[in-house]
Formats: structure tokens, C-alpha cells, sequence
């Protein structure tokens, strides 16, 4: 079968097409033949080469959706011929978050998905509803999970609560329509008006540039009545977070998600305590956490927003168009 496996080239991994072997398949284990992908700006960090880990001959990419074609002897959730996606963390499946899950998070340290085929175990998969197309399904495991833990399992966000979120990229889109599905208000900010009006028509409530207005903290202050967001959800990371504590309402959450801007933030740590803030660090979610979230989308009819589609031989070009950050929600890949 063709696989993607990421190769050191030059200063970073590229993902090369290579043969691979069908992986035998264990008991407990599941075949897919996968239909569709999906990228995220996460693999663009894993690309990058800047960690210890060696990544050489890793399956990239997290997301993905596939049809099973063949069950273990002990598998008994699910059969032949079922619409399925893996999960984010292989080993996060219920309950609370375990620091050893992070050696679990498929295409970082755990094999990836950007394969003809993949086995995995059962338990380890989410079952796709038909409301969901294979590309629409391979959009959610860590973008779509990610938007619905911050804003509900951590952040508690209901029809009161005014949310800032931060550009128009996977992640940010999930948010906005999961924001809106609730009754919430949204403050969305982007480099780019022709994404501030597709927000808009999303629902978004407040649309900032923050291009062309980079004290946004104020915007945001003004637009709330001088009261702040209730919720904030971080992407930008260094260069975005001090501005995000100081539109920050009285009591609110920072949904500590991104790093677009780098990896260290500086942090006023009077402006925090003196306002009762939090600051919750989101690591995806788990398998329950995904479930909940396609109830929630099936009842809110929500549909995820794919911008561009590419066939698995061109799946490098969903890397450059994601590093190209044109993109307004999704980008996936699927067969010819
Ligand atoms: N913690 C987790 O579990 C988790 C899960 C998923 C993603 N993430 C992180 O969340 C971030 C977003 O991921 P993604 O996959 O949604 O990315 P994405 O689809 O590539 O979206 C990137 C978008 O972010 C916006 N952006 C870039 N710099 C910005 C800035 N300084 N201020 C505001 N917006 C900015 C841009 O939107 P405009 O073009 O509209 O300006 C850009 O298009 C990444 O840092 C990723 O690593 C974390």
C-alpha cells in the first residue's frame, strides 16, 4: 500500500510517499482503509525539526476518516464495513487526561494516519454518523475536539458568555460555529477582512483586524462595554497573550490552545490575580469528549468548513497551503 512516512530533508521532515507492507493486525485491532485526511498547523510544527524527538520514518497527520475492512478475533464494538475516525490520543479515551497520553498522539509520537490503510485498536476510534461525509468526518479529531473541550468541558461557555477567538483557521472556525450554537457572543480577530465577512455570516457578532488594529485588547474592551471577553480562546500564543489577560473579563477563561506566534509568553501576573482569572491549558480531548461533540453537531446541524481539497499523491501541497495561511477553516486530502 502507499503511505506517507516523514524524511529529514535539509533542515526539517518532509512527508515522502513510499511501499509500505499491510500491518499485520492484533486482536483487539481494526483495519481501515482510509477515505479522506484532514492537516493541521500542528503538523506543520512537527515538520519543523525542532524537537529531540527524531521523527524519521513517522506516519504523519492525526485526522482522518476510513472505512473498516477487517476486525480483529476479540474486536466486539464494531464490524466490517462501519465509517470510522481515529482519535487524537490512541490511549485518551475516557476519563481524565494522563501525562503518558501525550507518547499516544497519533502522528506525533504514535503512527500517524496519512496511509492507505491503518490498523488500530477498537477502542480507538470513533463511529461516524452518516450526516457526516468522509471528508467532513476526517476534519474533527483534533481541531473540531480541541474548540469543544476549551469552550465546554474547561470553559462552562453558555448563551451569557462573550468568546474572542483568534484568526480563522481549523480550530478557530469550530470554535466560532460551536460559540454560535450556544447563544453566545463572538469576537473574532483576522489578518484579513474577506475572513472577517465569511465569519461574519458564520454568526460572528464583532470582527476585528488585527492588522489594521493591533491594540485589539482595547477593540475588545469597547466591544463588551468595558466588562472583557468571558472566554478567550489563545492561539497566537506570545505575541497575542498579554493583550488577551488585558481584554479579559473579571473571572473569565484563558483557553490556552495555540502557539502561531512561538512558544513562550510572558504573562502579568498581577493583571491575573487581581481579576480572579483563569488560565486552562487544552490538550485536544479525549474519545468521549468527540462523541459528545458529533451529538452536539448532529443536533446543531453544524457542518465543518473545508476551504481546499487534495488528492493523497499531492498531499504535500496541504502542507504549503497551510504554511501559506490562506486558508479560511479546513484543508484535507482524499483519494483522486
Ligand atoms: N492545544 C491543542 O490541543 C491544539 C489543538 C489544535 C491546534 N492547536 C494550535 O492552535 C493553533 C491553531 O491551529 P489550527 O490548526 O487551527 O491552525 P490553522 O488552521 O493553520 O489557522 C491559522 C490561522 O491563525 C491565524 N493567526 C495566525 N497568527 C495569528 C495572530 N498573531 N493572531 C491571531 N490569529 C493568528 C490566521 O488567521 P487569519 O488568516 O484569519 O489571520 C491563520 O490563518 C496552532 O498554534 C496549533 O498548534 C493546539
Amino acid at each position: 500500500m502507499k503511505q506517507y512516512q516523514l524524511k529529514i530533508h535539509k533542515d526539517k521532515y518532509i512527508p515522502v510517499m513510499v511501499d509500505a507492507k499491510l500491518p499485520e493486525l492484533e486482536p483487539s485491532e481494526i483495519r481501515i482503509a482510509m477515505d479522506a485526511w484532514s492537516i493541521n498547523y500542528r503538523d506543520l510544527l512537527i515538520s519543523a525539526f525542532n524537537s529531540d524527538i527524531s521523527r524519521e520514518g513517522l506516519v504523519p497527520l492525526s485526522d482522518g476518516s476510513g472505512i473498516i475492512v477487517e476486525v480483529g478475533t476479540n474486536v466486539s464494538r464494531l464490524k466490517v464495513g462501519q465509517r470510522v475516525c481515529p482519535i487524537f490520543f490512541h490511549d485518551w479515551r475516557t476519563g481524565s487526561f494522563k501525562e503518558t497520553d501525550i507518547q499516544s498522539a497519533l502522528g506525533g509520537s504514535f503512527p500517524g494516519v496519512l496511509s492507505e490503510q491503518i490498523v488500530i485498536d477498537e477502542k480507538s476510534v470513533v463511529v461516524i454518523p452518516e450526516q457526516f461525509s468522509a471528508i467532513e468526518a476526517s476534519t474533527l479529531p483534533c481541531a473540531a475536539v480541541t474548540a469543544w473541550q476549551a469552550l465546554f468541558v474547561r470553559g462552562n461557555l453558555n448563551e451569557n458568555s462573550t468568546v474572542l477567538i483568534q484568526g480563522t483557521g481549523g480550530v478557530a472556525l469550530f470554535a466560532l460555529q460551536f460559540a454560535k450554537a450556544v447563544g453566545a457572543k463572538v469576537i473574532i480577530t483576522s489578518s484579513s477582512d474577506q475572513k472577517l465577512q465569511f465569519a461574519q455570516k458564520l454568526g460572528a457578532d464583532v470582527l476585528i483586524n488585527y492588522q489594521k488594529i493591533p491594540e485589539w485588547d482595547k477593540e475588545v474592551k469597547i466591544a463588551t462595554e468595558g466588562v472583557g471577553a468571558t472566554h478567550i480562546l489563545e492561539l497566537g500564543g506570545p505575541d497575542t497573550f498579554s493583550l488577551s489577560l488585558n481584554c479579559l473579563s473579571a473571572g473569565g477563561y484563558i483557553l490556552q490552545i495555540g502557539v502561531l506566534t512561538g512558544f513562550g509568553a510572558q504573562t502579568n501576573l498581577m493583571r491575573l490575580q487581581s481579576i480572579n482569572a483563569t488560565i486552562c491549558g487544552i490538550s485536544v480531548g479525549s474519545r468521549v469528549h468527540f462523541e459528545n461533540m458529533i451529538d452536539f453537531m448532529i443536533r446543531h446541524n453544524i457542518k465543518p468548513i473545508i476551504d481546499m481539497i487534495f488528492p493523497f499523491t499531492e498531499a504535500t501541497k496541504a502542507y504549503s497551503y497551510i504554511a501559506s495561511a490562506k486558508h479560511t477553516g479546513k484543508i484535507c486530502i482524499t483519494h483522486e
